[in-house]
């Protein structure tokens, strides 16, 4: 336990008196103006949080943490399994290297405001470009670099990137893999124009510069004169992520200056039960919102050590990965997805290779990104007899919306739920129609406004998107998109999403995405991608396609030419590998396709005939080929 105050307290603190609540927190930064005003309505119905308050990011994340004393000690561990590259960098290294790197944007002509694309495998100069666009007050769009070159130029156009960052390769387990050619293929099918390009040239793998566009990384931190950071409005933009909606398209979500690095701060203590100088792992990407607030602004923001690994939970080399890197370096909480401990227990069953490792440094495994199915919280709980801690948050949201809170006092863990909701987020499961639904019914889950700082500020560019995606269905609440209950003791169940989207290996696709490629193949008239369930990455995605007429290819074909569609669309991440040829797709009679139906006979459950239906007779045909029975 590290807070002072009661879970009880703050939750009702946090619910009664919002504002009373966050200045309070808000109280442990060092602003560069404090803000006056805590909370703001806007005309739209959403808030703002800290409005006239003035800070930068990379400045309390780095200089303050030094001008604390903490200079010396390491801001972040690189461990990089896969190159044999290990470096501590401490808090003034850190802060000195993102200095040049902000003059380095500088020089490049980016300032505030002006956003700048990252597209990096895990090594510290992703985090020193994060940083340094925080720095200037730009704003910086990390790319996961599992993806592929069009959803790369997505991304550039926009976000209107002037600047991309990249590194001349990735590394994945034995494989090199370019990312030049990517970025250069994104950069010619962008319609905005990128200006420049700065490459990191790594050792395994050179990549061609072009003159007049691109620059090499060591080359222009060297020239480059370290700035000082720029002050800007808590609600200026920090960042955006790009996350998978419902469309093809990918939502920008934007988060702010003020109010991250005020949650981050909070839920660093309240979540983790972190303080100064303890070290944190996060074993995610930089790709991902885990990666941005828990590699990088929550463990700095806080003092703390950060982990920051270029490796697998296996095969880098082994299974015992996970377990050497807390043990060399005396991690006290490790965070990491479901899928990676099955990928674990699936190699080391019995936790064998973890018995090699002194772990006495870790205190709490925390798990986030999908369900943790109870199976796998069983194995953790039996092999690491340690609390093992599921928490339930979005890319949105930014932090944990629901988790066992170590900074107050442990609760009870029940199996298959991420316990209660953190002080701020007000949770309530309704109908369809908006109406709460009684303790252990399942419903939609919604967040009444206002959402705690941290939180999503919006769309980037699409103001209308946000609305309709996340406020309007629910006046009042913000609609989380996943489907949930909660039991008598108010314990939350998250169960899965409402909408197209599915969730392979912690990665969050989208299957109106895949449906759009597979649908560029000439021969597929009509198709529909579902999400089955998976032993190891808890899902993965299913094509059902229905061919043009007379066309004559058989399925294994059909299906290697759409996966490779895929991979070169969207990315080897999206581990599509499987598609069925079908007769016809369930529809109702407007024609709207009847998924979940088929959700259901993949994952060999009961269905029912709804009654909306166009032709019943479809259902038995597919479920001859998917399973399930009729209820
Ligand atoms: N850059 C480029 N390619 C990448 C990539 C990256 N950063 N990450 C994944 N890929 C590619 C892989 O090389 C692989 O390509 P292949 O089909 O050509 O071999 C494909 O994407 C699928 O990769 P992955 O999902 O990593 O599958 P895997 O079978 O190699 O490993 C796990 C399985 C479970 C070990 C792995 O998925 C894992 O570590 N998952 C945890 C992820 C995580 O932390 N998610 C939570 C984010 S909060
Ligand atoms: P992302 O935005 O990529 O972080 O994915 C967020 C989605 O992952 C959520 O909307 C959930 O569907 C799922 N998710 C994340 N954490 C959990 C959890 N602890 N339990 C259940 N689902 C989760």
């Amino acid at each position: 336990m590290t807070r002072t105050s009661t879970y009880q307290h703050d939750y009702l603190q946090a619910l009664e008196q919002p504002e009373m609540f966050w200045a309070e927190q808000a109280a442990a930064l060092n602003w560069q103006t404090p803000p006056k005003t805590i909370l703001e309505p806007g005309a739209d119905g959403y808030y703002r949080w800290f409005p006239d308050g003035r800070l930068n990011t990379a400045w309390l994340a780095l200089d303050a943490q030094v001008a604390a004393g903490r200079g010396e000690q390491a801001a972040l561990i690189y461990d990089s399994p896969v190159t044999g590259a290990r470096e501590h960098i401490s808090y003034r290294q850190l802060t000195e290297r993102v200095a040049r790197c902000a003059g380095m944007l500088r020089e490049l002509g980016v300032g505030r405001g002006d956003r700048v694309i990252i597209y990096m495998p895990m090594v510290p100069e992703a985090v020193v470009a994060m940083l340094g666009c925080a720095r200037l007050g730009a704003v910086h769009c990390v790319v996961f670099g599992g993806f592929a070159a069009h959803e790369l130029a997505v991304r550039i156009d926009d976000a209107q990137a002037d600047v991309v960052i990249t590194a001349s390769c990735g590394i994945e387990v034995d494989k090199v893999l370019a990312y030049k050619p990517l970025v250069d293929a994104a950069i010619t099918e962008a319609r905005h124009t990128v200006k420049h390009c700065v490459v990191l040239q790594r050792l395994q793998c050179q990549a061609e510069l072009y003159q007049d566009r691109d620059l090499d990384w060591r080359q222009a931190m060297a020239n480059a004169e370290p700035v000082e950071a720029v002050a800007v409005a808590a609600t200026d933009p920090l960042y955006i992520l790009y996350t998978s909606g419902t469309t093809g398209k990918p939502k920008g979500v934007v988060r702010d200056h003020g109010g991250h690095a005020v949650a981050m701060r909070y839920s660093m203590e309240a979540v983790y039960g972190m303080q100064p100088g303890d070290v944190f792992w996060a074993a995610s990407d930089v790709g991902w919102v885990v990666g941005h607030s828990y590699i990088v602004y929550g463990p700095l923001l806080s003092g703390c050590t950060s982990v920051l690994y270029e490796g697998k939970p296996v095969r880098t080399p082994d299974a015992g990965g996970f377990w050497r890197v807390c043990a060399e370096y005396k991690v006290k909480a490790l965070f990491a997805a479901p899928t990676a401990f099955r990928a674990i227990r699936k190699e080391d069953p019995e936790a064998d290779l973890a018995k090699q490792y002194d772990l006495s440094h870790l205190q709490r495994l925390f798990l986030a990104g999908e369900r943790l199915d109870p199976p796998t919280w069983a194995w953790l709980e039996q092999h690491f007899q340690r609390p093992i801690i599921d928490h339930w948050w979005q890319t949105e949201t930014g932090w944990a919306i629901a988790a066992n809170p170590a900074g107050y006092e442990l609760q009870q863990a029940k199996p298959g739920s991420a316990t209660w909701p953190m002080p701020g987020f007000q949770l309530s499961v309704l109908d369809d129609e908006g109406q709460p639904v009684p303790a252990g019914v399942q419903g939609n889950i919604a967040l009444k406004l206002p959402l705690p700082p941290g939180c999503l500020s919006g769309i980037w560019g699409n103001p209308q998107r946000f609305r309709d995606g996340y406020l309007s269905h629910f006046p009042g609440f913000y609609q989380s998109g996943d489907a949930g209950y909660l039991d008598e003791d108010g314990y939350v169940f998250v169960m899965g999403r409402t909408d197209d989207i599915i969730n392979v290996a912690g990665h969050r696709l989208s299957t109106g995405e895949m449906e759009e490629v597979l649908g560029s193949h000439p021969a597929v008239a009509e198709c529909a991608v579902i999400g089955v369930p998976d032993e190891l990455k808890g899902e993965l995605p299913l094509g059902l396609v229905v061919l043009k007429n007379g066309v004559e290819l058989q399925e294994p074909q059909l299906c290697a030419e759409l996966s490779a569609l895929v991979r070169r669309d969207i990315g080897a991440l999206a581990c599509f590998n499987r598609a069925l040829v079908v007769k016809r797709l369930p529809k109702t009679r407007s024609g709207k396709i009847l998924r979940r139906i088929m959700r259901q006979m993949a994952a060999g459950h009961s269905f029912q005939t709804p009654s909306t239906i166009d032709d019943p007779a479809c259902l038995d045909e597919l479920a001859n080929q998917l399973g399930g029975n009729r209820a």
